[in-house]
C-alpha cells in the first residue's frame, strides 16, 4: 500500500479552515493508504524557541485531531519529537543540503522578515527536517497545501541527491497530494480570504469555540447594504457567508436564503443566527470530543505510544538501511 505523511505544526488551535481542508484530506487518505500523520513540534521550536507549554499545545491539537476524526486504528499519529531516527536523518541530510539553495526557499526568507531577531539555524534548515520527516518512511505521498510546494520540491531533491551521491535507488521521490477538488475552502469572517489567513480575533472559528462564542463571532461577521438588483452576483464577504452555509446547513436551508438574496428581500441578522446554529449543530460532536479526550490522559498516552512504536518500526528500519548505504558500519 502507498505510504502517505503529513505533519502540523503545533502553533495554535484548529478551526473549520482545517477541520474541512487539511483534516479532511486525512480522513479520507487514513482509508485507502498507510499513513503516518504526525506533530511537528521540532519545527515549532523554529518560530517558538521557547514556548511558553509545549506539552499542552501538543496535546490540544493531538486531542483535536482525535476529535475531527482521525483514527488512530486506521492511521499511525504520532509526535514528531517521540522518532530519534527524524533527527538522525536530518542530521545527515544537513550535510548534502547547500546553504545558497536553502537560503532562497520563500517560506525561509518571510520567516527571516518577519523575525530578523531570530534567524536561527533550524529556520534555514526547515526544508532538511521536513524531508527527513517525509522520507523516514520512504512516502509516496504527502497532503500538503499550495504554501508547502516548494518543500516538498526540495524534499525530491535531496532524495534523488542522496541516492546519485550514494549510487542507489533508495529513496522514492513524493508528490503532493490532495483530494483538493472536493474540498470546501472555507473563509474566514472578516470579508476576505481564507479562514486563519488573518490572525484578527473572530476571523476563525475554532473546533473548541463554545456555542456562545461561535454565535457572537459569526454575529459580527463583515457584510455590506445588501443587493440592490435582482440576482446580483454576490460580493466576497456575502459569499463567504453562503460558502460557510453550504458547508453545515441543510439543502432547504441554503435554497431558501439563496431566494432571499436573489428577490433583494434577505436580511443577514437571519441568516448569520440560522448559519451560527447549524455551525454549532455541525460542530457539537466534535466538541463533545474534545472534552472527553482532553479529560482521558490514559487514552491519549495509549494513542502516542502505540504511534510512536509503529512509527519507530518505519523509521528504524530506513535509519538502518541509511546507516549502511552512507558506510556506518559496527565492528
Ligand atoms: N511544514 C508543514 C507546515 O507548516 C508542516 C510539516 C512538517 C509537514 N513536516 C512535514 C507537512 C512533513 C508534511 C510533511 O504546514
Amino acid at each position: 500500500m502507498e505510504i502517505v505523511v503529513s505533519g502540523i505544526r503545533p502553533t495554535g488551535k484548529l478551526h473549520l479552515g482545517n477541520y474541512f481542508g487539511a483534516l479532511s484530506n486525512f480522513r479520507k487518505m487514513q482509508e485507502e493508504y498507510q499513513c503516518f500523520f504526525f506533530i511537528a513540534d521540532y519545527h515549532s521550536l523554529t518560530t517558538h524557541p521557547t514556548p511558553v507549554d509545549l506539552h499542552g499545545t501538543v496535546k490540544q491539537v493531538l486531542v483535536e485531531f482525535l476529535a475531527a476524526g482521525i483514527d488512530p486504528g486506521k492511521a499511525t499519529i504520532y509526535i514528531q519529537s517521540d522518532l530519534p531516527e527524524t533527527a538522525e536523518l536530518y542530521l545527515l541530510l544537513n550535510m548534502n543540503a547547500y546553504l545558497g539553495e536553502l537560503e532562497r526557499v520563500t517560506t525561509f526568507k518571510e520567516k527571516a522578515r518577519k523575525q530578523p531577531e531570530n534567524i536561527n539555524a533550524g529556520l534555514l534548515t526547515y526544508p532538511c527536517l521536513m524531508a527527513a520527516d517525509i522520507i523516514i518512511h520512504r512516502a509516496l505521498k504527502v497532503p500538503v497545501g499550495k504554501d508547502q510546494e516548494q518543500h516538498l520540491e526540495m524534499t525530491r531533491t535531496f532524495a534523488r541527491r542522496f541516492n546519485r551521491m550514494y549510487q542507489v535507488d533508495f529513496f522514492p521521490e513524493p508528490q503532493a497530494f490532495n483530494f483538493g477538488d472536493e474540498l470546501i475552502k472555507i473563509p474566514g469572517l472578516d470579508g476576505s480570504g481564507k479562514m486563519g489567513k488573518s490572525e484578527g480575533e473572530g476571523n476563525a472559528i475554532y473546533l473548541s469555540d463554545s456555542p456562545e462564542v461561535i454565535r457572537k463571532k459569526v454575529l459580527r461577521a463583515v457584510t455590506d447594504a445588501g443587493p440592490e438588483r435582482e440576482n446580483q452576483p454576490k460580493p466576497e464577504p456575502i459569499r463567504n457567508l453562503f460558502t460557510l452555509l453550504s458547508a453545515v446547513s441543510s439543502p432547504e436551508t441554503i435554497t431558501f436564503f439563496e431566494e432571499q438574496y436573489n428577490s433583494c428581500r434577505i436580511r443577514y441578522g437571519d441568516l448569520k443566527k440560522q448559519l451560527a446554529e447549524d455551525i454549532i449543530r455541525y460542530t457539537d460532536p466534535i466538541r463533545d470530543r474534545i472534552h472527553e479526550l482532553s479529560a482521558d490522559d490514559a487514552f491519549l498516552r495509549k494513542v502516542a505510544w502505540m504511534g510512536r512504536d509503529k512509527a519507530r518500526t518505519s523509521a528504524g528500519q530506513t535509519i538502518r538501511e541509511v546507516r549502511e548505504i552512507i558506510g556506518f558500519r559496527e565492528f
